[in-house]
């Protein structure tokens, strides 16, 4: 074992490899960049949308594999079926992640309307969410492991959100398996931001994730109505399929969720650094510990994906084929006083990490 991660570890480079990913629709070329460390942990990612598009971890045997759901190319994440199904596999999310009810808020007595993209709603930003826009991309290194830093300016107006948006983020991969995500922002008007990545996780090599086991150190949850809006309640999981604060398989309960896990967490925990979730697949043994600065978490099953799309390896991708673990703050919380403000305001810089801790339990 020692040799050969030394081996590995001598042919480590500073930065991550770049290479072509394909072009956008307008023609414009895009990167893909490899951050690997001494183990052989591999993350791919592009500058379009910041997806990470292929992650890989050893199992139990040591044999790795990749534990996300995606494309080999720009253009799976661009064809007319994926934009119809919008998963938003492995994406940056914003300007605003999850949906703002009839994308409509009013900030400092001033109404904004958003373009709707989700019925009349408002998701993941809107029709040209952080997720299918480039980035600018600087690889590099830092003492934590590889890096790759994206930025983006958010201009003022984009899908009717007010203030130029500078927006960075930093993906690291470490030294001890963890993919690290740190995202900032400023503005120069007061606006509704909530940061996040939308990657489908799935930790073994079976076509659903019903198996897996998930802890969420969280005694509440958002309520929601039929189109997914919080109702501002936050109710206690206690005695419900949403009581995940001990451990339990995916598919144990979610028979009694229609249509599944789509919720926000309110995370027990608030301040620094803290534990967002924990995820144990039997047969491969792979482990991953989610923390983050974030109040809140959804969790998605993976319900709307109905085996229409075709991911890397021609590999099908129907219902529960991956699961989300997002941090966040909640949803539609520019309409809801009680809830954490996401309001940035120019002077202020949003700070926001996010780690997903990969592991093994033999
Ligand atoms: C939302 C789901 C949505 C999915 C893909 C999740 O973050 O909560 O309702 O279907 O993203 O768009």
């Amino acid at each position: 074992m020692a040799d050969t991660s030394q081996a590995a570890a001598s042919t480590v480079s500073a930065a991550p490899k770049s290479a072509p990913f394909g072009k956008t629709q307008d023609g414009q070329e895009v990167q893909l960049y490899t951050l690997t460390n001494a183990h052989g942990v591999q993350v791919s990612i592009t500058n379009y949308g910041g997806i990470i598009t292929s992650l890989l971890v050893p199992d139990k045997d040591g044999k790795l594999g990749d534990v996300v759901l995606g494309f080999d190319n720009v253009s799976g994440y661009q064809s007319p079926a994926y934009l119809k199904a919008g998963p938003y596999f492995g994406a940056l999310i914003g300007r605003y992640g999850n949906r703002i009810a009839q994308g409509k808020f009013t900030l400092d007595g001033k109404a904004y309307s958003l373009a709707q993209n989700n019925g009349a709603n408002t998701l993941h930003g809107g029709k040209q969410g952080f997720d299918k826009v480039l980035w600018q991309a600087q690889p590099g290194s830092s003492a934590d492991g590889q890096t790759l830093q994206l930025t983006y300016l958010s201009k003022d107006g984009e899908e009717g959100y007010p203030g130029n948006l500078t927006v960075t983020v930093v993906y690291t991969l470490t030294p001890d398996d963890a993919l690290k995500i740190d995202y900032t922002a400023t503005t120069d008007k007061a606006t509704p931001v909530n940061l996040t990545n939308h990657a489908y996780f799935n930790l073994g090599s079976g076509k659903d994730i019903l198996g897996h086991v998930v802890t969420i150190p969280a005694d509440r949850y958002t309520v929601v109505d039929a189109g997914l809006i919080p109702t501002g309640e936050l109710r206690a999981v206690k005695g419900t399929p949403f009581d995940f604060t001990t451990p339990h398989a995916i598919g144990e309960r979610i028979g009694q969720v229609p249509g599944g896990y789509d919720h926000n967490w309110v995370l027990n925990e608030t301040t620094g650094m803290h534990a967002a979730a924990t995820v144990y697949e039997p047969t491969s043994g792979r482990t991953m510990e989610v923390r983050t600065t974030e109040p809140g978490l959804q969790f998605y099953t993976g319900n709307f994906l109905d085996g229409t799309l075709k991911g890397k390896g021609g590999k099908v991708y129907g219902q529960h084929a991956g699961f989300c673990l997002e941090t966040q703050h909640f949803p539609d919380s520019p309409n809801q006083p009680k809830f954490p403000s996401t309001i940035l305001k120019p002077g202020q810089t949003l700070q926001s990490s996010t780690t997903y801790q990969f592991g093994l339990r033999k």
